[in-house]
């Protein structure tokens, strides 16, 4: 379902995938972890088009994101992303920033995405604020939000990047606890993340990305137990902390 081969890319001078191989097939769960720099955030944009890659090839739903004839609104449309910063529109309401995907990109009637958003808005326990604007909700609400708002196009694919790294202990809790109750849904996952007890119950696989490529991956637990490469050794025992 997400398949990079030999993919790499850079900013000018600065390589930042070298050579990233990894398949992702329909329905798992992957934690990617690494340290700050490595290129995760990259690859993640990669995925949905974000990013253009430099050389390699990238197939994701079956389509090749290098081939000419790919039609970028349906690709994108399929894609759900999640980022740390929420990036909610803040002059539209809760249920405004829900509705707005499906009635603009899949041209659903008003009233049909109104009652899908305000459906989603109670899944992840904020229907009561459907009303508010951004400004006026707390971090983890927003972001309860902002999945909530990718989820309404109904992707295939979530990819989430450090969606609780902004959040304190309690607000965190809760937007994984909302994580963890879709991906139970049986959707593709791909979540960049440091928070290592979340993977551990949740995730399927751990890919460990160092220096733009991916140098380990595996079960979450094999890996927490017996981190093999240097990298993941020094990523473990700073963030298991
Ligand atoms: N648009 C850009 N132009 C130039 N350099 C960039 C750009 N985006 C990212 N980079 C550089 O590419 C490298 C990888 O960035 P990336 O954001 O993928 O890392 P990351 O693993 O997500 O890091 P973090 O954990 O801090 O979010 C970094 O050195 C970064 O400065
Ligand atoms: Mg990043």
């Amino acid at each position: 379902m997400i398949q990079f081969e030999d993919v790499r890319k850079s900013y000018g001078d600065l390589t930042v995938l070298n050579g990233v191989n990894l398949i992702i097939p329909k329905g798992e769960k992957v934690a990617l972890m690494g340290f700050s720099g490595c290129g995760k955030t990259t690859l993640l944009r990669c995925i949905n088009g974000l990013e253009h890659i430099g050389s390699g090839k990238l197939v994701v739903n079956g389509e090749d994101v290098q081939s000419p004839a790919l039609n970028w609104n349906r690709f994108r449309s399929r894609i759900g992303m999640v980022f740390q910063q929420f990036n909610l529109f803040p002059h539209l309401t809760v249920l405004e920033n829900v509705m707005l995907g499906p009635v603009k990109v899949k041209q659903e009637s008003r009233e049909q995405a109104a009652e899908r958003a305000y459906q989603l808005l109670k899944q992840v326990d904020i229907s009561a604020k459907a009303a508010m604007y951004p400004d006026q909700l707390s971090g983890g609400q927003k972001q309860r939000v902002a999945i909530a708002r990718s989820l309404a196009m109904q992707p295939d694919i979530l990819l989430l990047d450090e969606p609780t790294s902004a959040l304190d202990p309690p607000m965190s809790r809760e937007v994984l606890a909302v994580i963890e109750q879709v991906a139970a849904q049986g959707m593709t996952l791909v979540m960049v993340t440091h928070e290592l007890r979340f993977v551990s119950h949740m995730a399927d696989r751990l890919v460990f990305v160092d220096g733009g490529q991916v140098v380990e991956q595996g079960s979450p637990r094999a890996i927490m137990n017996h981190p093999v490469q240097p990298a993941t050794q020094r990523y473990l025992e700073l963030f298991e902390g």
